[in-house]
């Protein structure tokens, strides 16, 4: 079979099974299998796939039509300047997630040696991001998860980059600090908006990581005992929940609270300061 038929064949069998993006996952997948990037195929459409390599591509486009996500299906996910182990023990990471990263980042500038915290680390994306755009900072990251921890740990190990990993409940208040810097991405969504999510999300991507009633609060009531004097608190919430989680922090005596969208224009980070 040559690459065009291939990507022709994947496409449309994704279609048929209901994949957002069918001709994308399709170019992914066939790449993936032949070790290329996407823009190469489009220079060798009469390439042959060998017996090996049609075989690995139908087994990839198998899992794909099951709808497992993409991510879990090549087993790795880019994330800012990181490529991350991934399976169904932690969230896929988000393109939203790099803009909380963005605000972290932009608020330890100037820091030589941060102390920072990363409440619910799943992949440890946020952590491991931090890690590498920020040299010097000492960066701890914490999940309830130890099978999430078990993957954290080995995109620790694969990236070479320092970050302390331990297995920690949020909702038992935060690890002692002082931390410069606590961000979180918690589980937000409401049992009740379950069936609102997309299959791939809603059948595969852990609960724990989805679910979460209270999270928000307790990591932004949490980090107030644990944080510097001008310590940032930096959040992810729900699409629309930043308003709510703004006043919440106001209401907890943060400062300065900022609100940012992200790529989409949808209200995504919340942060603010302890204040002295
Ligand atoms: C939305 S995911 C975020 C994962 C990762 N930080 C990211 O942004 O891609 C939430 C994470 O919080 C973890 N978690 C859920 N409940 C928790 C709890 N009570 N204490 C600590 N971590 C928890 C989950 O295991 C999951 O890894």
């Amino acid at each position: 079979m040559k690459v065009a038929r291939a990507l022709a064949e994947t496409t449309e069998r994704l279609e048929a099974a209901g994949c957002e993006s069918p001709r994308v996952d399709a170019e992914i997948l066939v790449s993936h299998v032949l070790g290329g990037t996407r823009s190469e195929l489009a220079l060798e459409p009469k390439r042959k796939l060998s017996r090996a390599e049609a075989s690995d591509l139908e087994a990839l486009v198998v899992r794909r039509e099951s709808r497992e996500p993409l991510a879990y299906v090549l087993g790795e996910w880019g994330f800012r300047r990181l490529t991350l182990t991934v399976d169904w023990r932690v969230l896929v990471p988000r393109p939203e997630t790099e803009v909380v990263v963005e605000r972290c980042l932009r608020r330890l500038e100037g820091l030589d040696a941060p102390s920072v915290l990363d409440v619910g680390t799943g992949s440890a994306a946020i952590a491991l991001a931090i890690a590498d755009e920020h040299p010097g900072a000492l960066v701890w990251a914490v999940d309830a998860s130890p099978g999430a921890l078990e993957v954290a740990g080995a995109n620790v190990l694969a990236t070479g980059l320092e970050v302390e990993l331990r297995e920690w409940d949020l909702f038992a208040g935060l690890p002692e600090g002082p931390w410069d810097l606590v961000v979180s991405n918690p589980p937000y969504v409401l049992p009740e908006e379950l069936d609102t999510l997309q299959e791939e999300v809603r059948e595969w991507e852990p609960r724990e990581a989805l679910l979460g009633v209270g999270a928000t609060e307790a990591v932004a009531r949490g980090a107030l005992d644990v944080l510097t004097r001008d310590g940032i608190l930096v959040l992810e919430v729900a699409a629309a929940d930043a308003g709510r989680v703004a006043a919440l922090l106001g209401e907890l005596g943060y400062v300065d609270v900022v609100t940012t969208a992200d790529l989409a224009g949808r209200d995504r980070v919340v942060e603010g300061s302890r204040g002295k």
